[in-house]
């Protein structure tokens, strides 16, 4: 590998506006190439080489790494071209809405002595770490319940309107729930049960979700609602001795004895009470990403069982694309 890394965005839509400008700020990578079909989306980045074909991309540039921010139903297709160039590979969530294609990816990485991750942000978000902290480390007690939402209005900006073809989007369990979702496999591995009702009509897609990991239970509410409601995010965690809250992109943690602390304000935010790194999520991932391939060290902040696991359980709701 050259000292810079090399890498290559395909997909210069609405999510590459997190992608772009983390490569691009990092001083060991150099970000050589962008490409999308539509060559006005990357008028905006006129400093790297731009292309409307990614195969020719992958031809001409010399690469180490291909960044995938295509519409979902392209991530499969994308991420096996990039292994099969001998690319390390980062793509969008979701993965995939086919439960066996986890394991063909990585299959096709292995083989080809390359990384794969998904850029599922939520690992990576520091309220969301801060939970997993606490559950880790019983700082607070037992966790005893959760609820977490992920709430707002049907995407009507996507290149094509793919969002609103349910065999390209998935629609609502594999676009937002799956934050969600992938973050509790990630932090508590499957749940024992799950039950989940959903309301879908055209253009509209609601589901509420109940994941019972047997000590403790979460639920779960995600919309794509036909009305203009605003993006709304966050979550509630109940430990014996203290309640975690994230809402209004706020994080604060109410204690038993009656303190409310706010541990992610920001240094010069005179709420702050205890050290916590604030720090953009979308960076961090790509951060984590970049030093495990300058490091050499595995991508083992996930692997295929879990997201295995995510499709798996989506595709057992009620109206799933692929039940
Ligand atoms: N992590 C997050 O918080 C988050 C947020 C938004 C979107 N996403 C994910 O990112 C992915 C992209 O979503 P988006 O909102 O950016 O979509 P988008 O439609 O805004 O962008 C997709 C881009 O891909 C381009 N494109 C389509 N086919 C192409 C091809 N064959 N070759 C090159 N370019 C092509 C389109 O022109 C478009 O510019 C989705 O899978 C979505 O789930 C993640």
């Amino acid at each position: 590998m050259s000292k810079k890394l090399r890498v290559a965005v395909v997909g210069v839509g609405g999510i590459s506006g997190a992608h772009i400008p983390s490569w691009m700020a990092m001083d060991d990578v150099e970000l050589k190439a962008i490409c999308d079909i539509r060559p006005e989306m990357m008028e905006k980045y006129p400093e790297v080489r731009h292309y409307t074909d990614c195969d020719e991309m992958l031809d001409k540039e010399e690469l180490d790494v291909l960044d995938i921010c295509l519409p979902t139903f392209l991530h499969v297709e994308y991420a096996l071209k990039g292994i099969e160039h001998g690319l390390h590979v980062i793509t969008e969530k979701p993965v995939s809405l086919h439960e066996d294609d986890p394991a063909r990816v990585y299959k096709a990485a292995k083989e080809h002595g390359v990384q794969f991750m998904v850029a599922h942000c939520l690992r990576f978000w520091p309220a969301y770490c801060y939970v997993k902290e606490a559950y880790d480390s019983g700082r607070y007690g037992k966790l005893l319940s959760a609820s977490m939402w992920r709430l707002g209005d049907i995407p009507l900006w996507t290149w094509d309107d793919w969002m609103r073809d349910e065999k390209r989007s998935g629609f609502i369990p594999y676009d937002l729930h799956i934050h969600d979702l992938d973050f509790m496999i990630y932090a508590f591995g499957a749940p024992k049960t799950v039950s989940c009702r959903r309301s879908k009509e055209p253009d509209q897609d609601y589901l509420t979700a109940l994941y019972d990991y047997g000590d403790f239970f979460i639920t779960c509410e995600s919309s794509w609602y036909k009305a203009r409601y605003p993006f709304t995010s966050g979550f509630r965690f109940q430990f014996e001795n203290a309640l975690l809250v994230n809402a209004d992109d706020v994080f604060s943690i109410y204690d038993t004895e009656g303190n409310v602390l706010h541990p992610l304000a920001s240094a010069d935010d005179s709420n702050a009470q205890v050290e916590f790194p604030t720090s953009d999520a979308y960076f961090n991932e790509i951060l984590y990403f970049k030093n495990c391939l300058m490091e050499g060290r595995p991508v083992d902040i996930m692997n295929e069982e879990q997201l295995t696991t995510v499709i798996h359980i989506l595709n057992s709701f009620p109206g799933a694309i692929n039940k």
